[in-house]
């Protein structure tokens, strides 16, 4: 789907009232989920004396608890009561192979079983992971493997820095690039600033630019606003819009940014935690053919194997990360490079070419985006509607994530709307479908007929609590 048709039809969702499902529906779905679901309540119980908030994961359905998995397979996942699910979340994108892809665990077996699992010291592993990504990767001439997508985002930011010898940020908002505490900022919903920055010092956010998605009189302006307090060192980008296209960009949206950073002297640095390996083998960058200076990757290059991040680029700015001390940028991290994750790196990565594992999950998804628009089409008083960015897929119901924060009710409009999302997700969920935030849904390369089959007649199923208007 095209972004004009994407936004107008997101728009149109807005202009309408929401479509609760009617309570006593509603609360037998409840029951029912509760029913099914009685070790993962009664684990939640313990843990929340254990854990703050009772979990660890904030990526899917945790109202009214969240559920304990017990193990997954291919495109399945099983719960610790038995019950099986259809995997949409993929572990929040990681898994093309599908889950226990055994030629992966296999090979990271071995390491563990003949070298151990770290020694601090760099490994051949290393190299060869490295390799691998340049070689699929063309704005990536050398990499610098971290510990996550929020280390490798920070990274980048000091690399841009030290590099440019700028100080500002522009980070657009909406878009997600970890937990870091620059990095907090319109997170989510453009123009949140600092909403959900308990315990930052606001400081924190001196050198952050926060430009709304797709505004390009606001792009440039940040740009000349900028050039006598610091100067912009770099634009960090989610390439098919923030939150892994929740809010997708225009066409020309990159290809400015692009212009942009090369007119004011800045580095365009690409968050492909998500788009890395999953959209294209090359990233977004190799798709969209537009270079960045910067690479950020995460959870994917290791196929959700712990320790798993890296900043990558032009080898002249990468070098800014060599040479001796007090020279060079400061990165590192105990763990990062440790043969383990980096031979389920090079591994994953091999496997995943070999296997065309991203075609595969592109095409279900295709599929699956044609059929759904096809099953929502028989609701016109809904509006739903899904699109998709190869494997990764959008579904809106409520559009939450959207509402124009300049509306009078704002506040009020995104906490109905992801309360129903919530609820739409409690049904889809109890029905055998784990999909993300109630807006998501990432592919592997083994999602099959059967599984489109069983996600229809879930949709099917909520489709029909909903009353005809
Ligand atoms: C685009 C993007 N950047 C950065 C991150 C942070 O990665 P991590 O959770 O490994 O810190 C995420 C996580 O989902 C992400 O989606």
């Amino acid at each position: 789907m095209e972004y004009a048709e994407i936004m107008k039809r997101k728009n149109e969702i807005l202009s309408r009232p929401v479509q609760p499902i009617p309570k006593d529906k509603l609360e037998k779905e409840h029951k029912l989920y509760a029913q099914r679901c009685k070790k993962s309540i009664e684990i939640f119980e313990k843990a929340k004396e254990l854990i703050p908030g009772g979990v660890e994961h904030n990526l899917s359905q945790n109202k009214p608890f969240p559920l304990a998995m017990d193990r997954a397979k291919g495109y399945k996942i099983w719960d610790v009561d038995g019950n099986e699910y259809i995997d949409y979340l993929m572990c929040g994108a990681p898994i093309m192979l599908g889950h226990g892809f055994a030629d992966l665990d296999e090979k990271v077996i071995e390491v563990i079983r003949q070298k151990g699992p770290a020694t601090g010291l760099t490994s051949e592993y290393e190299l060869l992971a490295a390799a691998e990504i340049i070689k699929h990767m063309p704005g990536v001439d050398m990499v610098r493997f971290l510990q996550s997508g929020t280390e490798a985002d920070m990274a980048a930011l000091r690399i841009a820095r030290a590099y440019t010898g700028k100080q500002k940020i522009i980070k657009i908002g909406g878009s997600y690039h970890g937990w870091s505490d620059q990095l907090v900022y319109s997170i989510h919903i453009p123009q949140t600033g600092a909403m959900e920055s308990k315990g930052i010092p606001v400081e924190c956010f001196a050198h952050i630019v926060d430009v709304n998605p797709n505004d390009f009189e606001g792009l440039e302006k940040a740009f000349k606003d900028n050039h006598a307090k610091g100067g912009i060192a770099g634009v960090m980008v989610e390439p098919i819009g923030g939150e892994s296209g929740a809010h997708p960009v225009h066409p020309d949206w990159n290809k400015t940014i692009r212009q942009l950073c090369d007119k004011y002297e800045a580095l365009m640095i690409f968050d492909e935690v998500v788009t890395g390996f999953r959209l294209d083998i090359g990233g977004a960058q190799k798709l969209y053919n537009i270079i960045p200076d910067l690479t950020v990757l995460g959870k994917i290059i290791t196929h959700g194997y712990p320790s798993s991040g890296a900043v990558a680029g032009k080898k002249d700015i990468m070098k800014v990360c060599a040479g001796s001390l007090g020279e060079k940028v400061f990165v590192g991290g105990t763990l990062a490079a440790n043969p383990i994750s980096m031979a389920a790196c090079y591994h994953a990565l091999k496997l995943m070419e070999e296997h065309d594992a991203i075609g595969k999950a592109t095409a279900y998804a295709n599929r699956l985006t044609k059929e759904l628009n096809n099953l929502f089409a028989t609701r016109p008083d809904l509006g739903f509607f899904v699109y998709n960015f190869g494997a990764i897929m959008h579904y809106m119901t409520t559009a939450f994530f959207s509402v124009d924060l300049k509306a009078q009710d704002a506040l009020m409009q995104i906490l109905t709307r992801k309360q129903i999302a919530d609820d739409y997700q409690v049904i889809t969920m109890s029905h055998g479908l784990c999909t993300l935030a109630g807006t998501r849904m990432y592919t592997c390369m083994q999602h099959d007929e059967a599984a489109l089959k069983q996600t229809l007649q879930v949709w099917e199923y909520l489709l029909s609590l909903i009353p005809k208007n």
